[in-house]
């Protein structure tokens, strides 16, 4: 939401910057000259000037209808998962497709075996479900897109945190509410914080560097 913000503020700012450049100061004489030349046009029904709004017309289009839900959401993934139904509404819990977060240093993405336990009987047809056995039958693991990062230098290590019972979604924001992941890369700050409120080690080498 505030991406979409930030984009329209600093598009109208460009916009209404690159127009008092044009016009050098004579920003009104501008408008009004732009309102008499689009008047013109339009009750002389000049081909231009329509195609001049056909485009203008379809590029607010794209941009409201398009590109505007498009931003701030995830990335798009090879197959349509969401985990708003799965971890949502269907309420599968984390662990049975992330076994091994409480375990061990990487949670593991679910194999597509795993999926097809259930996918073999529910809609099996589904066009995006037919992936999964695409998948399944070339052996191939499914080339889910990363979306949480961390600088390569770090170590972190799952179980060390779930085993204190802190939440996934304490870093990972509300999953079972996205259907895409949106992801985030994790800043030092971020760390460090919750760190010195748990009194954990914040020992820059000892701990997290290496
Ligand atoms: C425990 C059972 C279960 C597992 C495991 C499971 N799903 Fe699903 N999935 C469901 C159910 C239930 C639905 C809803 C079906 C419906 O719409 O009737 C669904 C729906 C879907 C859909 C269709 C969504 C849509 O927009 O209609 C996709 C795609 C999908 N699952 C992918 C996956 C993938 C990929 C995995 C493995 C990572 C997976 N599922 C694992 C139960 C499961
Ligand atoms: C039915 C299986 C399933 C369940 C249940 C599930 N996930 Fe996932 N998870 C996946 C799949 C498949 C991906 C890769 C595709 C994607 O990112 O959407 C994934 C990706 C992720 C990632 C992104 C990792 C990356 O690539 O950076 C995180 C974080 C995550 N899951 C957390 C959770 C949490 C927290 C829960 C419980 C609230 C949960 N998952 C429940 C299947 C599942
Ligand atoms: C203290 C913060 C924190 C908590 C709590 C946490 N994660 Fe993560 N998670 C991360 C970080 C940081 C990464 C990125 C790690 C990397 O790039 O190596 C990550 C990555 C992942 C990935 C992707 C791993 C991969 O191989 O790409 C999955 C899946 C995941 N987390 C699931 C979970 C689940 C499920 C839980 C809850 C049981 C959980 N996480 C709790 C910080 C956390
Ligand atoms: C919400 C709080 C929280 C966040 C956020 C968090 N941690 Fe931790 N972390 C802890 C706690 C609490 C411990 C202590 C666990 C223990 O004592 O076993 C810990 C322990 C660790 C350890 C083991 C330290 C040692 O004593 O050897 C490492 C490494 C670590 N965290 C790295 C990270 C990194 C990297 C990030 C950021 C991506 C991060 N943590 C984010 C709470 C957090």
């Amino acid at each position: 939401m505030i991406e979409v913000l930030i984009l329209s503020f600093s598009l109208t700012g460009l916009v209404i910057g690159v127009i008092l450049v044009a016009a050098r100061g004579k920003a009104m004489l501008f408008f009004t000259d732009f309102g008499e030349t689009m008047k013109s046009l339009w009750s002389n029904r000049q081909p231009l000037g329509w195609i001049f709004c056909c485009v203008l017309l379809t590029a607010g289009f794209l941009f409201f209808f398009y590109l505007w839900p498009n931003i701030g959401i995830g990335a798009a993934q090879p197959i349509a998962f969401s985990h708003r139904l799965h971890a949502g509404h269907k309420a599968i819990a984390c662990d049975y497709c992330h076994p091994y977060a409480g375990r061990s240093i990487h949670p593991g993405m679910p194999p597509v075996e795993k999926c097809l336990h259930c996918h073999n009987y529910i809609i099996a047809n589904h066009p995006e479900i037919r992936k999964e056995h695409d998948y399944f039958n070339s052996q191939t693991p499914t080339p889910w897109v990363k979306v949480y990062y961390m600088a390569e230098h770090v170590v972190f290590n799952h179980q060390r945190h779930i085993k204190k019972e802190i939440a996934c979604e304490t870093c990972h924001g509300q999953v079972k509410q996205m259907d895409r992941l949106k992801g985030q890369r994790f800043k030092m700050g971020f760390c460090v914080q919750c760190h010195r409120q748990n009194e954990a080690n914040a020992d820059c080498w000892l701990a997290c560097h290496s």
